[in-house]
C-alpha cells in the first residue's frame, strides 16, 4: 500500500484565563470538519489543538484568583478537553505550552535564530496591550479618556513598558515576506483580508520585535545569560512545530509544512509577519495557508468574556445535542466572515434544517421500511426517472465538497450535502409510498424500489454528514443496520449507488432532532 498523503491541521492554541465560549469553539469545530473530512477522503491527518499557558495575562488572572499559573492552566485546561469531547473534536495531540518537549523545542529554535545572526539586545520602550499581549508603537496607540492610551484593535487602555529585552530583527525580512506572498497568492486567507494585511501592515514596513520579557516572570527561560522570559507570542508560534517535533522527529518530516492554520482574523497579523519571518530566520519551510475567521459576535459584538456576552458551547450542547452545535457554527456563517449569534437563528436552523429536512427524511423512511418490509432493506428490480434524480443529486456531491473544503467553505459543503437530504423528501412526497402500499402485493415492486432508494440516501448522507455532525452520522449509520463505524469509510462511497446490502435489517431509533418550542 503506498503511504496515504500527509494533511496537517492546526486551530489556535487558547489562552488559559478563560473558559471556552463558542467563540473559541468555531475554529476548532472548522478545524475537526476538515479533519475528518480528510481522512474520509484518504489522508493521514494530523490535527493539532492545545493552549496557551505563559505571559503576563494569565501570571495575572492567576494571581487574582490566588492560585499559581500552572494551577490556573490546570484548571480551565480540564475545560478546554471537556468540552472538545463533548464536541466530538478528534485532535491528534492537544499541546499546553507548560509541556517539556515545547519548552525546550522554543529554547532551541530561539537558539537557531539566534546564531543566524537575527536576535539582537536592545532597549525596548512603548506601549503593550496585556489582554492581547502585544506590543504597540507610540504611532500604533490610539487615545483614550483621560489622557490614556488604547489599543487600536481592543479598544482597552495600554500600559507603557520600559524593558531591556532581545529583539527579532523581523525587518530584515521584509523584501523575502513581500516576495513570498506575491508567489503564493494561496498562503494568506480569505482574500477578503489580504489586500488589507499587505497595504497596513506588511508595505509599510515591519518593525522588529521584542521577543523577551525582562519584566515578567511567567514563561519559559529565554536561553540567554540574563534572567527573562521569551515573550509569549514568540513561544506560542512555535508550538505548530513542537508538537510534531521539530526538527528531525518523523511526524515534523511527515507532516510539515502544515496544510492550513485555522486562526480568528485578530491574530493573522500574527500569522503572517512574525510567524513566516521567524521559520525564514531558523531556516524552517512556511505553512501552505493560514486562514483567519471572522468574529462569532453576539448582539453586535465579539464574543468574549470581558464583554460578558458569551455562549456557553456545554449549554447549547446539552440543549440541542453537539451536532446541532456544531452544525449552526458551520452551516451559519461562511467561514471568513464575521456572524451574530441569536437563539432565534440557532432556533430557526434546528427546526428547519435538522428537525423538517433531516430528522424528518430519517425517521420517516425507517418507519415505513419497517411497516412495509418489516425493517429488512429489501431486493430492487427496476430504477425509474425519480430514482435517478437521487442518484444525479448524490453523485457529484464528493467532487464538489472537495472543493469547498480546501477552501474551507463548510457552508457551501453543508448545503451541497442538503441538496440529497431535500430531494429524497420531494421523493417521499412524489412516489407516496403510502398510497402505493395500499395497492398490495401489485404494488410491491415498486414499493421496494422507492424504500431502497431512500435507505441509499439515508446511506450517502451519513457519509456526507459524516465530517460535520459526527454523532448524527453514527447515529444514522446504526439505524441502518450497519455494525461497523461509518467514519471508517471513505467520502469515494458517496458516488456510488446501491451498496446498501439487501436483507440488512435496520434499527429505528429515537427522532435524531424533536422539534423545539421557540423562546420569545
Ligand atoms: N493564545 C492566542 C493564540 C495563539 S496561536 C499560536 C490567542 N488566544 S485566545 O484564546 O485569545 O483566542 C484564540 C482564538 O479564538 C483566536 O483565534 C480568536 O480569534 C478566537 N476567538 C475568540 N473569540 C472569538 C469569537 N467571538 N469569534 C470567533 N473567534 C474568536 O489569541
Amino acid at each position: 500500500m503506498p503511504d496515504k498523503p500527509a494533511f496537517y491541521v492546526t486551530t489556535p492554541i487558547y489562552y488559559v484565563n478563560d473558559v471556552p465560549h463558542i467563540g473559541h469553539a468555531y475554529s476548532t469545530v472548522g478545524a475537526d470538519a476538515l479533519a475528518r473530512f480528510k481522512r474520509m477522503d484518504g489522508y493521514e491527518v494530523y490535527f493539532l489543538t492545545g493552549t496557551d499557558e505563559h505571559g503576563q495575562k494569565i501570571a495575572k488572572t492567576a494571581q487574582e484568583e490566588g492560585v499559581t499559573p500552572l494551577q490556573l492552566a490546570d484548571r480551565v485546561v480540564e475545560r478546554f478537553k471537556e468540552a472538545w469531547v463533548k464536541l466530538g473534536i478528534t485532535y491528534d495531540r492537544f499541546i499546553r505550552t507548560t509541556d517539556e518537549d515545547h519548552r525546550k523545542t522554543a529554547q532551541a529554535f530561539f537558539m537557531k535564530v539566534r546564531e543566524a545572526g537575527y536576535i539582537y539586545k536592545g532597549q525596548y520602550e512603548g506601549w503593550y496591550c496585556l489582554p492581547d499581549e502585544k506590543f504597540l508603537l507610540d504611532s500604533e496607540v490610539e487615545d483614550g479618556p483621560n489622557g490614556t492610551k488604547t489599543c487600536p484593535d481592543c479598544g482597552r487602555p495600554v500600559e507603557r513598558v520600559k524593558e531591556e529585552n532581545y529583539f527579532f530583527a523581523m525587518s530584515k525580512f521584509q523584501k523575502q515576506l513581500e516576495k513570498y506572498l506575491e508567489d503564493h497568492p494561496e498562503f494568506l486567507q480569505p482574500e477578503s483580508r489580504k489586500n488589507e494585511l499587505i497595504n497596513n501592515f506588511i508595505k509599510p514596513g515591519l518593525a522588529d520585535v521584542s521577543i523577551t520579557r525582562s519584566t515578567v516572570k511567567w514563561g519559559i527561560p529565554a536561553p540567554v545569560p540574563e534572567e527573562t522570559v521569551i515573550y509569549v507570542w514568540f513561544d506560542a508560534l512555535i508550538n505548530y512545530i513542537s508538537a510534531i517535533g521539530w526538527p528531525d522527529g518523523e511526524k515534523f518530516k511527515k507532516f510539515w509544512p502544515a496544510d492550513v492554520h485555522i486562526i480568528g482574523k485578530d491574530i493573522l497579523r500574527f500569522h503572517t509577519t512574525i510567524w513566516p519571518t521567524m521559520l525564514m530566520a531558523a531556516g524552517v519551510s512556511l505553512p501552505k495557508k493560514v486562514f483567519g475567521t471572522g468574529y462569532i459576535n453576539k448582539d453586535g459584538k465579539k464574543m468574549s468574556k470581558s464583554l460578558g456576552n458569551v455562549v456557553d458551547p456545554f449549554e447549547l450542547a446539552a440543549t440541542y445535542g453537539p451536532d446541532a452545535l456544531r452544525y449552526y457554527l458551520l452551516r451559519e456563517i461562511a467561514f471568513g466572515l464575521d456572524g451574530n449569534y441569536t437563539d432565534e437563528a440557532f432556533q430557526t436552523r434546528f427546526n428547519g434544517d435538522l428537525a423538517n429536512d433531516l430528522g424528518n427524511l430519517v425517521s420517516r423512511s425507517l418507519t415505513m421500511l419497517e411497516k412495509y418490509f418489516d425493517g429488512i432493506i429489501p431486493q430492487v428490480s427496476f430504477e425509474g426517472d425519480l430514482e435517478s434524480r437521487l442518484v444525479i443529486t448524490a453523485r457529484p456531491y464528493a467532487g464538489l465538497a472537495r472543493k469547498y473544503m480546501d477552501n474551507l467553505e463548510f457552508h457551501n459543503a453543508l448545503i451541497k450535502a442538503w441538496d440529497l437530504i431535500k430531494a429524497a423528501n420531494k421523493y417521499i412526497d412524489q412516489t407516496a409510498p403510502y398510497k402505493i402500499a395500499k395497492e398490495g402485493d401489485a404494488g410491491k415492486e415498486k414499493l421496494a424500489t422507492v424504500m431502497y432508494s431512500l435507505m441509499e440516501s439515508l446511506r450517502v448522507t451519513a457519509l456526507s454528514i459524516a465530517p460535520f455532525m459526527p454523532f448524527t452520522a453514527t447515529s444514522i449509520w446504526k439505524q441502518l443496520g450497519y455494525a461497523d463505524d461509518v467514519h471508517k469509510h471513505s467520502l469515494a462511497e458517496t458516488e456510488e449507488w446501491g451498496k446498501i446490502p439487501v436483507g440488512q435489517k435496520i434499527a429505528k431509533g429515537q427522532a435524531l432532532f424533536p422539534r423545539i418550542e421557540k423562546k420569545k
